[in-house]
């Protein structure tokens, strides 16, 4: 797969095969993810590779509630559809995925948060590229500040949660989301 298929055809996958990644292929996702570029190239970031489902059950257990409700009110496209889902019966933020990565960045680090993100990419189009779907799980976001459910993550001193992403091997073909057309200026 060359670069621009592997960036025009990964979708995020919300529904994973029972059976956990290889850690030669988990360790090649991460490599993908620290050639991203980084702000003075520092490379402010660091990795928790979480496989324990009771972690993530508990810390699913504790955002679910707090996205369903700030999502009340959804209407319409990805939105409608991502509430429909929190609501149903057994859901979990990271979708019973068998591998969530924490991508954390460096506290002291004023870039960190865009060095990670751009890092996150790295890695869901190389896990799509060796047949690994991926979800950039935001919702994690709710607890950030929550320091008993952060604890669970047990992330390195000095570090600090940015960007957590489920890894698994697709159960599902998502659809192509609509694309809008984006506001393009040219000056010349
Ligand atoms: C910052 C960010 C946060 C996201 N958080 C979630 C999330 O919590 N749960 C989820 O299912 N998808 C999440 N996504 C995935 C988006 O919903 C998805 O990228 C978008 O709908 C476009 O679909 P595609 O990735 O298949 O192109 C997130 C994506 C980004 C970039």
């Amino acid at each position: 797969m060359d670069a621009l298929d592997a960036l025009m055809t990964r979708r995020s996958v919300r529904k994973f095969q029972n059976r956990q990644i290889p850690d030669e292929i988990l360790d090649r996702i991460i490599t993908a993810g620290i050639f991203a570029p980084s702000a003075l190239g520092l490379q402010p970031w660091g990795f928790v590779v979480v496989q324990n489902q009771d972690v993530l059950n508990r810390v699913s257990e504790y955002c679910k509630p707090l996205m369903i409700k700030g999502m009340e009110h959804a209407k319409g496209g990805i939105s409608e559809l991502f509430y429909s889902l929190m609501i149903g019966e057994g859901y979990s933020i990271y979708y019973h995925a068998p591998t969530v990565i924490m991508v954390c960045g460096k506290n002291k680090n004023r870039f960190k948060e865009v060095d990670c993100a751009v890092c996150a990419e790295n890695m869901m189009l190389a896990a799509h590229a060796l047949g690994i779907g991926s979800c950039w799980v935001g919702s994690t976001e709710v607890a950030f500040d929550n320091q008993e459910i952060m604890a669970e993550f047990d992330i390195p001193e000095g570090y600090g949660p940015v960007v957590t992403i489920a890894f698994g091997y697709p159960a599902e073909v998502p659809e192509i989301p609509e694309k809008k057309v984006p506001l393009v200026k040219w000056i010349r």
